[in-house]
């Protein structure tokens, strides 16, 4: 599914596999969550199978994506669905139960998500997300949050920089790279990710890989990505009614790991490793995908962005 703006395309991922997992029931309130709605691609093709009387909540923490998801699905709605009421909210998933606590929903009937960023967030150097382009050094979903790159990179300690490079990028010159832009801000401070770019071709190296590391890392940090995230699948499994999914592509390892341990862990009645155990955990969800579910040969090859794509689902037991 390709969504076109006015200037950009998204092409979902892993679409027939996300909406084949889930099957709606008829003459049943089926209430759908879509963690990060981006354009709507996914939620979509969704709302084209529901039925009346369902609710289809979209999450984004980005306004603007919000607001293109919202004319996309109103015009499906209009020719599909007109009696599911769509509920969209501005916010990040992280607060998921509080904000679907807000409008009445306290139990799911299916949630997924789409992890990372949309194209759009590369396309469009006012965001900060971009190699190619130069920008503000941003890198926020959500610009109501005060921690942009450039105050990370500015005014965060030596050691919290290497860090960040270190977990969220796994840069082999995490060290460096921190000890040098110490050095490097005295003279003058960050402010684009030209000047970001700059400094670690003429630092560091010109490998693209050492700057897409570098990137990544900062972008996690900014966003507290694998924070939310696990506390959000924490949230989402607990809402879950019992047999219904949650679905989760991710498109790093680190995304993955967060992904597979938490639903290792709630498959499982005990957590704990002592011997006299007194945790009383019992067990929350069956696993689906024993391994991950894939990108086929042919969405691999139209779409570069769903090689690194990988999805996790699970039912609730
Ligand atoms: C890959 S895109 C989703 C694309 C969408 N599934 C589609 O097919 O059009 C991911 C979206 O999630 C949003 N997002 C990322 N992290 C988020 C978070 N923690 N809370 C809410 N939204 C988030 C991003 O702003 C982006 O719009």
């Amino acid at each position: 599914m390709d969504v076109k703006t006015d200037q950009n395309i998204h092409t979902s991922v892993l679409l027939k596999e996300l909406v084949g997992a889930i099957s709606l029931k008829k003459d049943e309130k089926n209430i759908v969550v879509d963690a990060t709605l981006g354009l709507a691609g996914h939620a979509g093709e969704i709302l084209k199978e529901m039925n009346p009387g369902d609710i289809l909540v979209g999450f984004d923490a980005d306004e603007r994506n919000l607001k293109l998801a919202k004319n996309r699905l109103e015009k499906i709605q209009t020719q599909y669905a007109p009696e599911v009421q769509i509920i969209l909210i501005h916010s990040n998933f992280v607060d998921l139960r509080e904000r679907l606590q807000d409008n009445g929903i306290t139990y799911v009937r299916a949630i997924y998500y789409d992890l990372w960023v949309s194209s759009l967030h590369f396309d469009e150097a006012d965001r900060g997300f971009s190699l190619r382009l130069n920008g503000p050094l941003d890198m926020r979903f959500d610009t109501r949050s005060w921690k942009t790159a450039a105050e990370l990179i500015n005014y965060s300690e030596e050691k919290d920089l290497f860090q960040i490079f270190k977990e969220y990028g796994e840069e082999p010159y995490a060290r460096k790279i921190a000890a040098k832009i110490i050095e490097s801000r005295k003279e003058q401070k960050f402010q684009t990710t030209g000047d970001l770019t700059n400094f670690l071709d003429e630092k560091i190296n010109t490998h693209i890989k050492t700057k897409m590391r570098v990137f990544q890392a900062l972008r996690i940090a900014v966003n507290s990505e694998l924070y939310n995230l696990e506390k959000s699948l924490w949230d989402a499994i607990e809402l879950l009614e019992q047999d219904w999914i949650i679905f989760a592509i991710s498109f790093h390892s680190l995304e993955d790991r967060i992904v597979k341990q938490t639903l290792k862990r709630e498959s499982r009645d005990c957590l704990c490793s002592d011997i006299i155990c007194s945790c009383k955990h019992t067990k929350t969800v069956k696993i689906l995908t024993k391994k991950p579910i894939l990108p086929d040969e042919w969405e691999q090859k139209n779409n570069p962005r769903s090689r690194s794509a990988k999805a996790r689902a699970a039912v609730k037991i």
